[in-house]
């Protein structure tokens, strides 16, 4: 039996506001959504008046457990979405990197990005399961080899670094972390700040060690999910300058053979509008950056090479 708020996420939603133009019309499926992340993700979801049908869907409860009124499953939990998040995957337990979980979440990752680029090829792919710089490469793989690969609407939902980052700072300054508006460079608190970059960076082992094998970020990691939503949603229902940090297929290290990168993004009705510079960097902050492309390199690669050997069904 599941637990009465779960049962609550996993009622078929469906709202339409009376006052809602056909193109506010949004469905957002979220693929693994019985856990850690996908419970609260969903309520927050639930909460968003953009969002006029949730899609829920897990394997928890037995194969292809899914939500009432998703009769043949996976594929019309996903067709005619707008937007499609993927938490679906095994998290990380103390002592463990991301990466650790790659053999796990590999294969979840290419069966569910199958089904999404089979049944939703035109949705915006929201990806949370890590890790993240592999997870992506591999959907990017997937749609490929389906003729359905769109770079413009493929992210790494890495909101998460920043909402971290705003706290951070604001808990140093004494403000509202809303009003902290962070990316990687042009914020001194944070570019002269040694300890708040290893914070940042490491934020998640903190959380993986205080909740001692029982699971890594979720509560947060569902809002910054949420946040990055509803940036893709109002992008795509028509507001301009949307602007959201995440890992995509970028120009920015592309020269170093380096094929995805996280930076700010402007969001459009197509998705991706415009990959932002990173900006002036200090000398320190460059180091950070060289040392993340060449870990960063052989982590895409990884994905590349794991969808090659393994295409799957
Ligand atoms: N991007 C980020 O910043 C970030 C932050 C925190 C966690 N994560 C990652 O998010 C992922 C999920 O974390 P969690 O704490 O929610 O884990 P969890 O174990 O609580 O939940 C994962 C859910 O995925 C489901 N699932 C597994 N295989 C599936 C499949 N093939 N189809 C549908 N559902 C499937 C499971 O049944 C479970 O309900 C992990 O990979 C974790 O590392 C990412």
């Amino acid at each position: 039996m599941l637990p009465a708020v779960s049962r609550m996420a996993f009622g078929a939603f469906q709202r339409r506001a009376f006052s809602a133009s056909a193109r506010d019309l949004s469905k957002v499926a979220v693929l693994g959504a019985a856990g850690g992340i996908g419970q609260p993700l969903s309520l927050l979801l639930k909460l968003n008046p953009r969002v006029t049908e949730l899609a829920l869907y897990d394997i928890r409860g037995g194969p292809g457990h899914w939500l009432r009124g998703y009769p043949s499953g996976l594929a019309s939990a996903v067709k005619g979405a707008d937007v499609i998040l993927i938490p679906a995957g095994v998290p990380r337990k103390p002592g463990m990197t991301r990466d650790d979980l790659f053999n796990t979440n590999a294969s979840i990752v290419r069966d569910l990005a199958k089904a999404c680029a089979e049944s939703a090829p035109e949705a915006n792919l929201l990806i949370i399961a890590n890790p993240v710089n592999s997870t992506v490469p591999i959907c990017a793989e997937v749609y490929k080899a389906r003729g359905a690969y769109n770079p413009k609407r493929l992210f790494g939902v890495t909101t998460l670094d920043v909402v971290r980052a705003s706290r951070f700072v604001s808990e140093t300054k004494g403000t509202d972390p809303k009003d902290e508006n962070i990316t990687v460079s042009k914020h001194p608190e944070l570019s002269s700040n040694a300890e708040i970059i290893n914070r940042v960076q490491f934020g998640g082992d903190e959380v993986v060690k205080a909740k001692d094998g029982a699971g890594s970020a979720t509560l947060s990691m569902a809002m910054a999910g949420a946040r990055m939503a509803e940036s893709v949603l109002r992008a795509a229902q028509g507001e301009k300058g949307v602007v959201e940090p995440t890992f995509v297929d970028s120009p920015l290290y592309k020269d170093q053979g380096v094929d995805f990168f996280a930076s700010k993004v402007e969001l459009g009705p197509n998705g991706v509008e415009k990959i932002l510079p990173i900006g002036e960097v200090n000398a320190a902050e460059e180091k950070l950056i060289e040392a993340c492309l060449a870990d960063l390199k052989k982590n895409i690669a990884k994905g590349v090479s794991f969808v090659q050997a393994n295409p799957g069904k």
